[in-house]
């Protein structure tokens, strides 16, 4: 669902009419729903209860404190990439031992640390990681909890920089290669082996690249389910969102209407899923980002210039690739819409920032609403992978990010000031 409509012209998040909140916090800031981020946690919790089942939330899409408190009291556990994450999660509520550490990367200090919180699990993505957890939990006399990582070498059909589960990329154990990796960990000293773990790639639309996927792994889980005593398989995440409802809805006339709901659901992921799942009797872990928190964010920006070419006619805003990286990257779509709704055909135009880069842009040849200077865009669906890809390129500030329930809303991160910026640097003390 989509927590972001217009009412009487002026676009809300729930019940909040944003132009206040621009007023208020000032611009670029982000806005997040807690009512979106609460019902597709919801949605997707529901439509897995055939399973014994745990979502751990991909935190690194979106790693507001106020956002990972939200979901953790609606009950769920993290995806975390970094020892930050997990300190992270604590600092917001949430439980440790609910979390799962992935990673290609992780370092003796930030094993040490997982295993001190006592973590539900390491995801594993390589021997040489194996063999480090175990000499740290060896030092520390603690078992670790580990399942590795395969990489099914199933194509998700999703964009280059966002598929993971192939052999072209960096990602987990070639499934050729499991059976004897596990066969090797278990000789190890201080590991329990405690599942198996797989993440295809993100942001699929279409559930045949996970069906495959399950269809592949599900029998290699229960071969290492009969030897090792397994608690769980991991699915990862990857679950879609809708971006661009013109391409949804194929309406020409898109940008008047409400978002389109066509979409891959939670009830047609699990019900192609379930059943292939539950003939293995474990707990299945989930570890969904963008579907969580994608659609539960807008960025807000005001216009600063309009400047016409020849050809072109470009809207220049005050958020810029350092805020919203995501066009620049992936060349992803966010749609666009004024905070206040006029009449009048549409221009093509292009969005673009203020930093000094091409790639600075949100949309190109984009039919938008007629804008002026100080006039307000939402970007929306930015709730996932936005601010936490933020940067001080061009030494401009992070944005500041409030959070709305119904009438209320609330500053959950403060904007970064400009001396915070350089606030850890300082000048060589010779001449
Ligand atoms: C291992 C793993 N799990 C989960 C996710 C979350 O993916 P998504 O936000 O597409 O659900 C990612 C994303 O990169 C990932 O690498």
């Amino acid at each position: 669902m989509h927590s972001f409509r217009y009412v009487q012209n002026q676009l809300q998040c729930e019940s909040v009419p944003l132009t206040s909140l621009v007023k208020k916090y000032g611009t670029p800031l982000y806005v997040y729903s807690q009512e979106t981020l609460t019902d597709h946690f919801t949605k997707l919790d529901q439509a897995l209860s055939p399973l014994e089942h745990l979502i751990c939330f991909a935190m690194k899409s979106n790693s507001n404190l106020a956002v990972i408190n939200t979901l953790a009291n609606l009950g769920s556990g993290f995806d975390t990439v970094s020892a930050g994450e997990i300190q992270r999660v604590i600092a917001a509520g949430g439980d440790p031992r609910k979390c799962v550490f992935a990673g290609v990367g992780k370092t003796e200090e930030e094993i040490a640390y997982a295993l001190s919180q006592d973590i539900y699990c390491f995801n594993v993505e390589s021997e040489a990681e194996l063999k480090r957890i175990s000499k740290v939990a060896l030092k520390h006399k603690k078992i670790a909890p580990v399942a590795v990582r395969v990489n099914p070498n199933v194509d998700a059909g999703t964009h280059a920089k966002i598929t993971t589960g192939t052999y072209a990329n960096k990602f987990g154990i070639a499934f050729e290669q499991i059976e004897a990796v596990y066969a090797r960990a278990a000789r190890l000293p201080n590991l329990r082996l405690r599942g198996l773990q797989m993440h295809i790639g993100s942001q699929l639309t279409d559930v045949k690249p996970f069906r495959l996927a399950v269809e592949k792994v599900a029998p290699l889980v229960a071969r290492l389910n009969a030897k090792h005593g397994f608690d769980f398989f991991s699915i990862g995440g990857g679950l879609g969102i809708v971006y661009n409802p013109a391409l949804e809805s194929g309406d020409p006339q898109w940008w008047k209407t409400a978002p389109a709901r066509k979409i891959l659901t939670p009830e047609t992921y699990a019900k192609t899923l379930v059943p292939l799942l539950q003939p293995l009797g474990l707990k299945i872990l989930l570890e969904p980002g963008r579907f969580l928190t994608g659609n539960a964010g807008a960025l807000l920006t005001r216009v600063e210039y309009i400047k016409r070419t020849g050809k072109k006619n470009f809207v220049i805003v005050d958020a810029a690739m350092n805020d919203l990286i995501r066009p620049a990257f992936y060349d992803s779509y966010h749609q666009i819409v004024p905070l206040k709704r006029s009449k009048g055909a549409p221009i093509s135009s292009d969005v673009v920032g203020p930093i000094c880069e091409s790639g600075d842009y949100f949309a190109k040849d984009r039919p938008l609403p007629k804008v002026g200077e100080g006039d307000y865009l939402a970007l929306l669906s930015a709730g996932a992978y936005g601010s936490v890809m933020g940067s001080n390129y061009n030494s401009r500030s992070l944005a500041a990010e409030v959070l709305v329930k119904g009438k209320k809303s609330a500053l959950v991160r403060k904007r970064q000031t400009t001396a915070d910026i350089w606030a850890n640097e300082s000048v060589a003390n010779w001449k």
